[in-house]
């Protein structure tokens, strides 16, 4: 068995985020179109005597290392669904910013369940980890694939489909650098269906007909979003949206040129923000 194992957890964009019915149990149903990219977290797993953990990298002071942890539930849910003893030490790299709406705490789960599933020679299929990852959020399951695909339900129901986006379509994340609360903006959503994806998938498709149906309450908690989508609109960009309950907002460009000079921009005007000069990427975890 490997000693010690690490792996990227990579971010996560929605590309459309359609809210079609607010549900019984306080979800909603949603349909929507992932993509990943080529930076994200990265964890590190070690065999051990003990389950312990740390988190390190320019996020780190962000968040706590506690039994609320996503990391650790994870931990702890695959060991005791394996019935297995539960042993490692995890190290989390923050790189990204934390309740952002680019996946980071689900990603760094699904991370976690897939090395923890290898340290431990389980041999589970990530159909498997994915359906377990379920109870840890609804974002978990898409990131143990970290691989293109639509959602239904409360985002569990993934499809495979042709990306829209080929790997190594540049990419611009802008955050304010404030964390917004995903229930609460769920909870300022308006409450009316505004209509399903349509049958279409290409860029047009994309840019014409497609949505984030989150940015309104967003924008409500977080106005700052207002000024980076005005902004990433005055770039050459070919779409820009906030990404999942935000409060990232990402634009996707023709090259890499185009997108650097968009940072370089955004930067000169929102000195304090977080940017991400980035890629999409396909995995094949
Ligand atoms: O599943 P997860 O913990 O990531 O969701 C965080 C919160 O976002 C939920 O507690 C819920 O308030 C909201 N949510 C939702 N509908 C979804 C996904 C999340 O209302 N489909």
């Amino acid at each position: 068995m490997p000693s010690e194992l690490s792996q990227i957890a990579p971010a996560k964009l929605n590309l459309a985020l359609h809210v079609r019915r607010r549900r019984d149990d306080g979800y909603h149903d949603l349909e929507t179109l992932f993509c990943f990219l080529g930076h994200g977290d990265r964890l590190t797993v070690q065999a051990a005597d003990a389950l312990s953990f740390e988190i390190i990298g320019p996020f780190a002071n962000e968040l706590a290392v506690d039994e609320d942890n996503l990391v650790l539930r994870a931990a702890r849910l695959l060991a005791k669904h394996a019935g297995c003893a539960g042993k490692a030490h995890i190290v989390l790299e923050k790189n990204l910013p934390i309740a952002s709406g680019i996946g980071g705490g689900s990603a760094d789960a699904a991370a976690a369940l897939r090395l923890l599933n290898r340290l431990w020679g389980l041999d589970w299929s990530l159909e498997r980890l994915a359906k377990l990852g379920l109870a840890l959020g609804a974002d978990v399951p898409v990131c143990v694939y970290s691989r293109y695909c639509e959602a239904q339900g409360v985002g569990d129901v993934i499809t495979f489909s042709a990306p829209i986006l080929p790997d190594n379509t540049p990419i611009l994340l802008v955050n304010p650098k404030q964390a917004v609360s995903t229930p609460a903006i769920f909870k300022g959503w308006d409450g009316i269906d505004k209509g399903a994806l349509p049958e279409a998938r290409s860029l047009t498709a994309l840019q014409q007909e497609m949505r984030n149906d989150l940015t309104p309450s967003a924008v409500a908690i977080c106005p700052e979003i207002a000024g980076i989508l005005d902004a990433l609109g005055d770039t050459d960009a070919e779409l820009v949206r906030m990404s999942g309950s935000g409060a990232t907002c990402f634009a996707v460009y023709a090259d890499r040129a185009t997108r650097d000079a968009a940072q370089r921009f955004l930067e000169a005007r929102f000195p304090d923000y977080w940017t991400l000069a980035s890629h999409t990427l396909n995995y094949d975890f």
